[in-house]
């Protein structure tokens, strides 16, 4: 967050969206937080919803079941929005002096009282310059996509690397999106993109191979465990076919669930066959660039052709 308003003083025409989990903080700071850098950086800030799974120790407290977590998510993202809009945005009028003057029946509290939070509000900031900051929303699960669905403007993914599955993910955010009432072509889904670049092809392959020579895959496997909530890597050689059945069922990872789903269909589908297969697993799509433009190389490796996303109906932009 002191980032990125540092960096709103120092910049004027990008977005700056700071991730901040629901799981660790609460709604109302949060929510003061990113409406102050939204005043402070002129209507460009935005929050990017994520729920976490881990980093329970530095808390003091339990790491909440998947599920229940993305319930605290709903409520906590409803509070946010409610006192986002606890101003109207005529609220703040000026007198014939030329005297700021805040005008009391534009201003309300929100009076929440729900299963996890109670708050009084009002914020004690004035509305958004944009009109509320936007809304970023990370983990793809079903329960995730729900969320996404009912608040999201952005969605960010991770290893939309197949056709079929990452068509599923984007109709599945539509769908929430319509169950809510709104437009299906109101959210933006940027899938996650790592390339690596060089002037030239041989010289990105290059850069390609040195990187994952540097892989250390002793910590790979920790950190996969890591990510998908403690499955246990250790006893899987690096280059052994990696048993499906050794694998959990998607929806029965507490971890990141849909990160978790993209490295089971890649073994599923053959394309990652083994743990040194997957140095990239744990990101977006890494991949060396086939050309000399980052988006003609985007566009060669990626593997979902564009036609396929037109045929969607999606609009595809890349973080
Ligand atoms: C692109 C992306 C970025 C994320 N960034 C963070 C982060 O900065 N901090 C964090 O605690 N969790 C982060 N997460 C994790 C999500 O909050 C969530 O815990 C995880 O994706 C599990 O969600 P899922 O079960 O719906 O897949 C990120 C997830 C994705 C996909």
């Amino acid at each position: 967050m002191r980032a990125t308003s540092a960096l709103a003083a120092h910049t004027s025409r990008i977005g700056l969206i700071a991730s901040v989990s629901t799981t660790f903080t609460e709604p109302y700071n949060l929510a003061r937080q990113i409406l102050s850098l939204d005043h402070i950086s002129g209507g460009r800030a935005g929050w990017n919803l994520v729920t976490s799974s881990a980093g329970e120790k530095n808390f003091g407290r339990a790491l909440p079941a998947h599920d229940d977590r993305y319930a605290i998510a709903l409520e906590y993202a409803d509070v946010v929005r409610a006192l986002w809009e606890s101003w109207d945005a005529d609220a703040v009028v000026y007198d014939d002096a030329g005297r700021q003057i805040v005008r009391p029946d534009k201003v309300r509290r929100i009076d929440w009282n729900g299963a996890h939070y109670s708050v009084q509000g009002p914020l004690n900031l004035s509305r958004s310059p944009q009109n509320r900051p936007i809304l970023a929303q990370a983990g793809s699960s079903a329960e995730g996509t729900e969320l996404g669905g009912r608040v999201a403007d952005v969605i960010f993914t991770t290893g939309l690397t197949e056709l079929e599955p990452s068509i599923d993910v984007v109709r599945a955010y539509k769908r929430a999106a319509q169950s809510h009432d709104r437009r299906a072509d109101g959210i933006k889904i940027l899938p996650g993109v790592a390339p690596v670049i060089g002037s030239t092809d041989e010289e990105a392959k290059r850069q390609w191979d040195k990187l994952v020579d540097k892989i250390d895959f002793e910590a790979g496997r920790k950190s996969l465990a890591g990510q998908f909530g403690g499955i246990d890597f250790d006893g899987v050689d690096l280059d052994e076919p990696i048993r499906l059945d050794s694998l959990p069922r998607t929806e029965a990872v507490e971890g990141r669930r849909s990160r978790f789903g993209v490295f089971r269909k890649l073994v599923e589908s053959g394309r990652v066959k083994t743990v040194r297969d997957a140095p990239w697993v744990g990101g977006g799509t890494a991949a060396p660039p086939s050309d000399q433009s980052v988006r003609a190389a985007i566009q060669a490796k990626s593997t979902i052709p564009k036609f396929a996303w037109k045929k969607v109906g999606i609009t595809l932009s890349f973080m």
